[in-house]
């Protein structure tokens, strides 16, 4: 069986494969250049470029500029196709996104809060605007408000579950039950709110599964309950050309499963990171002992926060993993070698093909993924 290409708008992927973005330098401009030659949609992501602390005073210019070469670079290797990922929570976040549109970034993935206002400033509507949720309420709220507004529709969504990496659209709570927030369950529910929005602007909606997704098989899975594509962040680590420090890298291959925990962020959300050396050393701090030089997080709760979060992951991405944060998807115990990214591309094309099945296969495959998702 073919493998179905994804559509957003007007950009036509050959493979259904979006590399997620990574903050604070796990996705720059080789891995998602990477990932678009090979067919899928890379994508660069505009947190913590710039240095906080060297930056000082010209924090936001440096990081605007930081993210322009960012994708200047990843322009000038792949003809392929490039997202921005921009975080709400970020101080200049409408800024990174001016940036990423003027240097004819033809997607921006805007997570970590509500996108209401992102089509006044983005008009262009060759701009594909993908929010990622967490929930079919957020869809809803969000399709509602820009057609009310701005008589605009999203160009995608990005279904973010419970088992991804990085900072959650989830409460610690929810967190406790990711069996309530499954794929499974979450979309059919958003393919049914967006569904009135199709018809108003005469044209699909895509759904694109993230969280937990790690082998074709699952991708096959998402295919078949109605997602046209899936995000992908954890796996794209372990390649050889993610940015990270080897240290990082080889603190996902060591992780056991029971090593993979929630964590509190200064940002006030909870995230999935490994439980390290700084993790524990955390966990035994007080409050409020931190400096901070910028607020480069309008979210950042710097009075009770008990390290600098951005700091924390720069120490990962450097290489000093004993005083930084790793944060990684819950299968991130599942990888066990660094491989390149067409060596990780073919793979699950392979397995995907494999996995392509026919109605009538559909409901030995929903049993056999019930028995190892749970
Ligand atoms: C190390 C790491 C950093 C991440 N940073 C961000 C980020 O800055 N912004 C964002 O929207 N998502 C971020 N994510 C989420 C990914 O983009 C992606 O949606 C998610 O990891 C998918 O789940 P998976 O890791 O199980 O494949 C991050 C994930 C990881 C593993």
């Amino acid at each position: 069986m073919n493998v179905p290409q994804l559509n957003i708008g007007n950009l036509s992927a050959k493979l259904p494969i979006i590399q997620g973005g990574m903050g604070v330098r796990v996705s720059l401009a080789p891995l998602a250049a990477a990932v678009a030659n090979e067919g899928g949609i890379g994508t660069i992501s505009s947190i913590g470029l710039a240095d906080v602390k060297l930056s000082g005073a010209n924090f936001l210019r440096n990081s605007l500029e930081a993210l322009r070469k960012e994708i200047r670079l990843a322009q000038s290797i792949t003809q392929g196709h490039l997202a921005v990922n921009v975080m709400g929570v970020t101080c200049n976040a409408y800024d990174l996104v001016r940036t990423a549109v003027e240097e004819g970034i033809e997607m921006i993935a805007f997570g970590a809060g509500l996108p209401l206002k992102l089509p006044a400033l983005v008009e262009d509507p060759d701009v594909n605007l993908v929010p990622i949720i967490s929930s079919p309420r957020a869809a809803s709220l969000i399709l509602r408000t820009w057609h009310k507004k701005y008589n605009r529709s999203v160009s995608a969504f990005i279904l973010e579950g419970p088992l991804a990496g990085g900072h959650l659209g989830f409460s610690t709570e929810q967190l406790q039950h990711p069996e309530q927030f499954t794929h499974e369950i979450l979309l059919p529910e958003l393919l049914l709110a967006v569904k009135p929005f199709e018809d108003i602007y005469g044209k699909k909606i895509p759904v694109i599964a993230a969280g937990g997704i790690f082998s074709g098989f699952d991708i096959a899975r998402m295919l078949q309950l109605g997602a046209s594509g899936v995000q992908m962040g954890t796996r794209f680590v372990c390649t050889e050309e993610c940015s990270v420090s080897s240290e990082f890298k080889q603190a996902y291959l060591d992780a056991k499963e029971e090593d993979i925990i929630i964590v509190k962020s200064p940002v006030g959300m909870p995230g999935r990171a490994i439980r390290n050396r700084f993790i524990r050393s955390v966990e035994n701090r007080e409050k409020g002992r931190i400096k901070c030089a910028f607020r480069c997080l309008s979210a950042c709760k710097i009075e009770n926060a008990r390290y600098c979060i951005a700091e924390a992951l720069l120490n990962s991405y450097s290489g000093d993993v004993d005083r930084g944060l790793i944060f990684c998807g819950q299968n991130a115990s599942r990888i066990k070698h660094i491989v390149t990214v067409k060596r990780l591309m073919d793979e699950l094309v392979i397995e995907l093909e494999q996995n392509l099945t026919s109605k009538t296969q559909h409901q030995e495959m929903t049993q056999a993924y019930q028995q190892v998702s749970l």
